[in-house]
């Protein structure tokens, strides 16, 4: 008998979750989840994957999306799935404690590549003079922008994944040049360019199934519409519908932000630089959701 008082077996502290494994024994894993308020976690379907999966809300509200529409739970609601056929999606409507039981181990997965990706995309965002937080509002708005345009909860996932992880190439970018304050010459520009690539690359390593699916959104997140875009020239409807999604997203928010060295654009000064570019840089169906969802806001 192994009686856990506030000792959990291993604990992860991630960005805005704590996962805590309570026990795990005979390919079973108990694992205590709290997640902060806004944070966003998954079950995820995967080939050869016969687990039963459990999760029985502790306290909070959390919000679950799936193919049947959402569904806010409460304390003592509870899903299972043997095995999981689609994704779902739950987000943390207050702060939430759920226990989740599953009979194939996961934790390591935690630990290993998903987190790692994170953790190396965080590291990146500083590195490229963001001063806070740009891959987390990548990932809310591209989030929002692939509902409205009716993605279903499968498709959100994986590009969830990629919103967060879409510029993680550039940690191969060397830093005199990602951090020149100057203008690049054509050369380190060629270099810049390349972290769409690397991306996929550092993304197809991990051997995850999703990550690599993310992988493949991540290399055409600097494509453009009008087929002028890096790194390999698609255009229109050879571009995935969530990288143009990343790429509206990534363009508005390095438009407003505040940069290490220099001011933000208005959020006026960046619709009119959306809409002047739309059909060309931008795909006009993103743009159009864009604006459908600030008139709503
Ligand atoms: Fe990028």
């Amino acid at each position: 008998m192994n009686i856990v008082k506030k000792n959990p077996l291993n604990k992860l502290l991630m960005k805005n979750m704590e996962l805590s494994l309570l026990a795990s024994g005979d390919g079973t894993e108990v694992i205590l989840h709290k997640l902060y308020a806004g944070a966003r976690w998954a079950m995820a379907p995967a080939d050869d994957w016969t687990a039963l999966e459990h999760l029985t809300v502790m306290s909070g509200r959390l919000l679950m999306t799936s193919s049947a529409g959402e569904v806010v739970l409460g304390r003592g609601d509870s899903v299972n799935a043997c095995p999981v056929k689609e994704h779902m999606i739950f987000t943390a409507e207050t702060e939430v404690e759920f226990l989740y039981v599953t009979s194939q181990p996961q934790f390591h997965f935690y630990s290993n590549s998903v987190k790692d990706m994170m953790d190396l995309a965080i590291r990146v965002e500083e590195k490229d003079g963001y001063t806070s937080n740009h891959c987390d509002r990548i990932k809310e708005l591209s989030m929002k922008l692939g509902k409205v345009m009716g993605m279903d909860s499968d498709e959100l996932y994986i590009m969830n994944l990629a919103g967060f992880l879409h510029d993680v190439g550039k940690v191969k970018v060397p830093d005199e040049i990602l951090k020149k304050p100057g203008k690049l010459t054509n050369e380190e520009y060629d270099i810049i360019k390349m972290h769409t690539v690397w991306g996929r690359e550092i993304l197809t390593e991990t051997n995850n199934p999703d990550l690599i699916k993310a992988g493949e959104i991540v290399e055409q997140h600097h494509e453009r519409f009008d087929g002028k875009g890096y790194p390999h020239q698609l255009n229109g409807g050879g571009i995935r519908t969530e990288a143009a999604i990343i790429t509206v997203v990534d363009a508005f928010d390095a438009m407003t932000t505040d940069r290490v060295y220099r001011k933000g654009m208005t959020h006026d000064e960046a619709f009119e630089e959306l809409a002047r570019n739309k059909g060309t840089m931008f795909h006009p169906d993103v743009i159009d959701a864009f604006f459908s969802i600030l008139k709503e806001s």
